[in-house]
């Protein structure tokens, strides 16, 4: 069954070229169609008829490249397909990617992953155009805020933008620091535009830091959910400002590791995370509110990014590496099954009834993203000399670049450069 179907995806991939001729259809078909019957046998059918409906459909692009029969497109429904022309640029030619993103180099085998373009079922994203991107954020500040998940997709920003700059050194940190490793924050200036592409890392939103006198023994920080992290002064002002938070919302990465949660003066030893998640969320809803100016600041959040650790998690055993093909037609994971995504979702709608003069933006990748068991780094993220890290210890949560945040992106400039009425 396994070599089946891996069979089976191999011919189909093989066959997605751009230009598909009539007896390929045909052939395509013919596979597709026995490809189907196979695995139905097995259980799979749902998925592998809906895979095959959507690789027929994408047989052709399209027509008119432009919008579907409403008017107003979905590029959230969609399917990724096989694309030559990508990646937007080569992992060799961007320096601003962190070593542990860095998976050709450091050893990852397989090279189908970043070959994948998001195609939405009845329009087309707008070509991502990095000249055009530079001039509308041409005198502005592009402002990530977030964990390293914000990172991995600002470091794709910077390498999708700086391709088309053949000066290489008329992008720079402002202070001279370096991109690996580093805790605080980055902004990186695109000279000949005099705009700013920064990075903010504030994993929880909300300041994280020394817990009250007399504290029990065991609370090492505070997570103070009614406080913004300290960089927030900073994001004020920002043209565009992208959130995002979720990965460190767990036991683990808190209660486990001595974090606990504080409203006021008082640590909350019992709080549930999904509770304290809620608490900040609301917080930074009420600082956009106070400090940012809706007529200049286009505000977004940027939805949960799943991971794909299976048969255990990132400390016990959990893997990811004999992935190299996306997941095609629907996950099965329902988005809902995720807190972290449950908790912004919420939020949110709750929040456009009560304000809905503010307009916050969603990047929502989470659905597509969850097909893309492939994308992450696994073991191809210790560096180029250290070689593939141990089986148990994968990284199934980041993204290797060029990749996933790549195709983020395209959404955020898709958002930005055409909506109608918008300044950045
Ligand atoms: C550069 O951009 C900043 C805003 O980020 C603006 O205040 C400044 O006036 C701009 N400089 C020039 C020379 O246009
Ligand atoms: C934003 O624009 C609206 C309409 O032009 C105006 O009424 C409002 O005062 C502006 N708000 C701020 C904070 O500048
Ligand atoms: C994100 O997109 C998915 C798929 O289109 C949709 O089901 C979900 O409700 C969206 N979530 C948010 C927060 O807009």
């Amino acid at each position: 069954m396994q070599s089946n179907d891996l069979w089976c995806k191999y011919k189909r991939f093989k066959l997605l070229e751009p230009s598909v001729t009539l007896p390929s259809v045909f052939l395509l078909s013919f596979l597709v169609v026995s490809c189907f019957f196979y695995l139905d046998y097995d259980g799979y059918g749902g998925t592998v008829k809906e895979m095959a409906a959507r690789v027929l459909s994408h047989g052709k692009r399209p027509e008119g490249g432009g919008r579907g029969s409403g008017g107003k497109c979905d590029w959230l429904d969609g399917d990724w397909v096989w694309d030559e022309s990508y990646p937007l640029y080569e992992e060799n030619d961007c320096k601003f990617i962190d070593e542990g993103f860095r998976c050709g180099k450091n050893g990852r085998p397989d090279t189908l992953y970043p070959k994948w373009r998001w195609q939405p079922r009845n329009c087309d994203l707008p070509r991502f155009d990095p000249k055009l991107m530079l001039e509308k954020l041409r005198n502005k500040r592009l402002v990530f805020v977030g964990d390293s998940l914000g990172r991995n997709q600002w470091e794709s920003l910077l390498c999708m933008l700086s391709s088309v700059i053949s000066d290489k050194k008329s992008v720079y940190e402002v202070n001279g620091s370096p991109i690996t490793k580093h805790k605080g924050f980055l902004v990186f200036k695109f000279k000949d535009y005099n705009c700013t592409v920064e990075y903010y890392r504030a994993t929880f939103l909300v300041l994280q830091s020394r817990p009250p006198v007399g504290s029990p023994n065991k609370v090492k920080s505070s997570l103070k959910l009614d406080q913004m992290d300290w960089t927030s002064s900073k994001w004020r002002g920002a043209d565009v400002l992208l959130f995002n938070t979720g990965h460190w919302w767990n036991h683990e990465k808190t209660m486990r590791g001595g974090s606990y949660f504080q409203v006021g003066t008082e640590v909350k030893m019992k709080m549930k995370v999904e509770d304290a998640q809620k608490i900040a969320m609301e917080t930074v809803l009420k600082w956009i509110h106070d400090n940012v100016n809706a007529n200049k600041t286009k505000v977004f959040f940027r939805t949960f990014a799943p991971v794909h650790f299976s048969g255990g998690d990132w400390k016990n055993g959990g893997s990811c590496h004999e992935e190299t093909l996306p997941e095609f037609g629907h996950p099965l994971a329902p988005l809902e099954t995720m807190p972290p995504y449950k908790v912004l979702k919420d939020l949110l709608s709750a929040h456009s009834r009560t304000f809905p003069s503010f307009n916050l933006n969603i990047l929502n990748i989470t659905l597509m993203t969850l097909q893309r068991k492939d994308g992450h780094p696994s073991l191809y993220y210790l560096g180029p000399n250290a070689g593939p890290a141990q089986l148990h210890k994968q990284d199934c949560s980041h993204w290797c670049l060029p990749g996933i945040p790549d195709t983020w992106n395209e959404l955020l400039y898709a958002m930005l450069v055409k909506t109608k009425g918008t300044s950045v």
